[in-house]
Parts: C-alpha cells; structure tokens; sequence
C-alpha cells in the first residue's frame, strides 16, 4: 500500500476548488432530468441511488480521479493477496478469506487459509445441526432451547445484529447476548434461562477481554450452581470462540469444543468466522452459508468492478465528499427494516473503531477530518425524535436510507405506509419546502397576513441535505451478506483514501489500562490520591457510598 497524504494530490485541491461553489441538489435535479439514471447503480436485488448527493459529474470525476491518485487499486489487491496490510498489529486483514468458496485458495505465509477456514465452517455446520436436530443435549439430557453468546464489541455486535435482521428465519432456539460487564445485563438473561437447557458461547478473539471472562466467569458460577457443581456439565454447556486456544482451556472449556480463528481476523469483520456461530445457530447453517456467499459476491464485485461502477468505491467517494470537503461530522444510517435495528450501532463500531484515528500511515498527525460519527435508529422511529433536527438543524447529516421493497410481514397496509415515508423523507430532505409554498398553504389554510408573517419561518424547509437510498428486494440472508460487505469495503476505501490504518484500534486499550489500575483501589479501604483531584474526588465519593 502507498501510504500517501490524499491533500498533497491534485484531485484533492480541485475537490477544495469544486467545494467552495456547489450546486444546491434543487438546482442539480432541475438541470437534468436524468439525474437518478446516471447518480444510480444496481448490483443484482440491490439498487443504490447516490443521485440526492451535492455532486455532479465533474465533482464525481475528480472523486474518481482522488481514488486513482492514492492507489485504491493497487491497495485493494493488496488486501485480497494477504499482504499485511493491518500494519502496526503486522497482520494480513483477510475477512474476505472467510467467505470464499472452499473450491478457491489463498496462501498466507505456506498456509492455504481458505482450506483452515472451511474445517472450521465444517465443525459449525455439524455443531449447529446438532443443536437444532436436538442430538445434542445438556447435562440432565434434555434439549438445547437458549443460547447466550457472551462477547462484545465485535464478538457481539455482528452476531446481534444479524440475528436479529434475519429473525424470520430463526429455526427456534432463543436467542440471548451479553456483552456489558454491568451484572444486570447477565443477571437479567439468567433469569430468562433454564440451566438445564441453555448453552454459552463464550466469544471473545483474544480470550482476555475484562467484560467477557467476568460474564463467562459469572455463567459458568451460575452453571455450575445448578448442577451440583459437576464440572463434567460445562463440556454440554461451554462452547468458546477464539484465536487463543490455550486461553480456552485456562477457563476451564475443552478445546474439543473450541471453535477456532485467526489474528487476521478483525474483531469488527469477524462474524462471518467461528464468531458467526450463534447466527448459524439461530438461521441454521445453510442460511449462514448463504450470508457469507452474499459477501463473496460483493467480494468479487469490489475487487473486479471499475470504480465509477463500484457500489462501495461510490459510496466512499460521497460519504468522503461530504465529510472532506463539505463539513459533515456525521452520518446517519437509517434502516426502514425493524428487523435491522442494530445494523447502525453495528457500523458504529465497524466504522468509528476503523476510521477514527489522527494519526496517518506515515505516522503523521494528519490535517484533515478521518472517519465520521456514524449513528442511526429504524425509521420510522427516528423520524418522531431526531429528524427534526436533520430537516431544520444547522448540523449537515448526511443519510443513508436502507429498505427492503419486499417485507418478511405483510400485515394490513404497514409496508406501504413505512416506504412512503422512506421515500418521501428523502425527497424532504433534498427539496425541501420553500417560503412561497408554506405562504400559499398557509394562506389556504385561512390564515390572516399577520399570522402568516409569524408562522411562515418556522414551516419553511431549506431542503438541499444529502442522503443515498438503499433499496434491497428482500432481506435474506444472502442479500444481507451483501450489504454488509458494501459497508466494509466502503469503510476499507475510506481508510485507504485518508492513509490511515483502518484495521487496529489502538483508541480503546488507554482506557482499559486505567482501568485495571483502579479496580484495586475500589477494594481498598484506604481513601485515593493518586490521580487528578477530579479523578479522585469521584472515586472517593463513590467509595463512601459503598461502605
Ligand atoms: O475494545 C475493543 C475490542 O478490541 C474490539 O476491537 C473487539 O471487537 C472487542 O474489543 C472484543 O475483543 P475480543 O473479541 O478479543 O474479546
């Protein structure tokens, strides 16, 4: 990878040009009328229209040209050859790897990793078949019908969040997640258990993590409590997920139930590996099988497909428009699907943990904003609490609208009612209301001049606030897989484009290190000095009411 400062390109400074005069999406949709054709692209039952985005073809061009001046190309090989590209971890970055037929090979370092990952895809297959046929039974011997996966971050977010989108094809296990290391959050999904017929799975890449050993810890207790403390119950309870399998045996699970990955394996990409083993649990393993060849498929797509064709290199260049040159901070994803309610929070992580970073691959503090604050909420949820502020705030959002045309629950007229308002929010938020519109409703309505006067600011709609829409046909597993590999490579595009390292996350370990050094002195008696008076002022007031 050619580690390049995108502001010393030439494309960089003409977008900076391009910046400072740019067209009103009003203004760009009245001039030509063929605007969605060209600002729009389908990839199989996924169409994605960038059109109600400030740009025009000379802006898209130069986005284009951007992309060429980093080596996009060139990075983008080196991701899919295994080089290691995870630079500061000296790692390869190979989440594709995990998706790829067992027919095809790639060799890491002497080691076909295609190859290891279809052993270990064989062992979740059989794994999950026994648990749903009900061959596979708890220690008193009675069916499975609860699995907890105990991780967090991305040992829990993909998990969860795929579970849920692909809720209608659950086989009927019941689904649990504990990720917090408050106790209300494993002691409230205990609660909903019965030990006789529940299975952990213990989550965690590195085997280290303080939330999800405390938890394991704490079910393990909670197991063992009900059986008569035989530890012979945790090989029917306890099964693990890692890339630390000496670690797995420390805790006490036998690493025959050990489902194996590996440090190429990104925590935040790495639920289509041993991770994903609650999805295929919950949708079966020929519906996993499908998430991960809709993945592929994208794979193939980003790899081989022109850029100004290329569903993720587009929606990077927009999404790095916005940000780069326009002044977003922010991007909104916003999923007309209940089913998807934690895709936001999952690209939160995907996203904020790969992108946030200040410092580029030259090891440079770098001048320019990195990656975006990425938040959203279902619609149409988040269209009666925080919209008002996208539609009439001075912050500038941009939006990405997910749908499926196709529901799973075709009750009465809902669908229809939430697609008109996935339309017509985006429609609202390019176009806007202007003065004379509200003065003239205003006026039909019977209002007086005086009161028009008054009320008319308020009603008017700037419009001219950018958003893509993502139609898919029908959530399946397959097109899910699809999307959420867009999104990844998307943000990989974006990493590339900034120079900075996308793939470690260097951000959350100063926390965890105080962490550590503050749990004894909870436990102390002895009131605490040593850190700031702020610091130590709340300790101290904490401890006082814990005597
Ligand atoms: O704290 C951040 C992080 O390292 C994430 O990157 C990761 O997804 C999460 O913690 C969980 O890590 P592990 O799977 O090793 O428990």
């Amino acid at each position: 990878m050619k580690n390049i400062n995108p502001t010393t390109t030439k494309s960089w400074h003409e977008l900076e040009r391009l910046a400072k005069d740019v067209p009103s999406l009003q203004h760009l949709f009245a001039q030509d009328k063929e605007r969605f054709n060209k600002y729009h692209l389908n990839f199989e039952d996924i169409l994605v229209d960038y059109s109600k985005n400030n740009i025009n073809d000379i802006i898209l061009k130069t986005l284009l040209k951007l992309a060429k001046d980093v080596d996009l190309d060139s990075a983008i090989k080196s991701m899919f050859s295994g080089e290691k590209i995870n630079f500061t971890e000296n790692r390869s970055v190979l989440h594709v790897a995990l998706r790829k037929p067992a027919e095809q090979s790639l060799v890491v370092d002497g080691v076909d990793v295609v190859k290891n990952v279809h052993k270990v895809l064989a062992q979740m297959k059989e794994f999950s078949d026994q648990v749903n046929s009900g061959v596979w039974t708890g220690f008193t011997g009675k069916k499975i019908t609860d699995v907890v996966n105990i991780g967090i971050g991305g040992s829990d977010l993909g998990p969860l969040m795929v579970t849920e989108a692909l809720k209608p094809y659950n086989k009927g296990l019941k689904l649990h997640f504990v990720s917090n290391v408050d106790g209300t959050h494993i002691v409230e999904t205990l609660k909903q258990c019965n030990p006789e017929t529940t299975l952990f799975i213990v989550a965690s890449k590195t085997f280290t993590t303080q939330e999800t050993m405390t938890n394991a810890q704490s079910a393990k207790a909670w197991l063992l409590e009900h059986a008569n403390q035989d530890t012979q119950a945790i090989a029917k309870h306890f099964v693990a997920l890692s890339t630390n399998l000496k670690a797995v045996s420390e805790f006490g699970i036998d690493t025959k139930y050990a489902f194996e990955f590996w440090d190429w394996v990104g925590g935040r990409y790495s639920l289509w590996s041993a991770i994903g083993l609650s999805i295929a649990l919950s949708i079966g393993f020929d519906n996993f099988a499908q998430l991960l060849a809709g993945a592929h498929d994208v794979d193939n797509h980003f790899e081989n497909t022109p850029f100004e064709n290329n569903i993720p290199v587009i929606l990077a260049l927009v999404g790095l428009w916005n940000t780069n040159f326009l002044g977003a901070q922010t991007e909104a994803i916003l999923p007309y699907d209940q089913y998807m309610h934690r895709f936001p929070a999952y690209f939160q992580q995907g996203n904020m943990e790969s992108n946030g970073k200040y410092v580029d691959r030259n090891g440079e503090v770098v001048n320019y904003q990195t990656g975006p604050i990425i938040w959203g909420e279902p619609g149409t949820n988040g269209q009666h609490a925080f919209y008002q502020l996208i539609h009439q705030g001075r912050v500038l959002i941009p939006c990405d609208f997910i749908a499926p045309a196709i529901t799973h629950n075709p009750i009465a007229d809902h669908h229809t009612k939430l697609m008109s308002n996935f339309f017509a929010q985006t429609e609202a938020l390019a176009f806007g209301k202007p003065l004379n519109v509200v003065v003239e409703e205003l006026k039909q309505q019977g209002k007086t001049e005086e009161e028009i006067k008054k009320l008319a600011p308020f009603k008017v709609f700037e419009g001219n606030r950018p958003t893509n829409s993502i139609l898919v046909k029908e959530i399946t597993p397959y097109t899910l897989g699809q999307l959420i590999a867009l999104y990844e490579h998307k943000i990989f595009t974006q990493g590339v484009i900034l120079n900075i390292f996308s793939f470690d996350q260097w951000g959350v370990e100063l926390g965890k290190q105080l962490a550590n050094n503050i749990i004894p002195e909870l436990e102390s008696d002895k009131p605490v000095t040593s850190h700031d008076s702020s610091t130590n002022g709340l300790i101290n007031a904490y401890k006082a009411w814990n005597k």
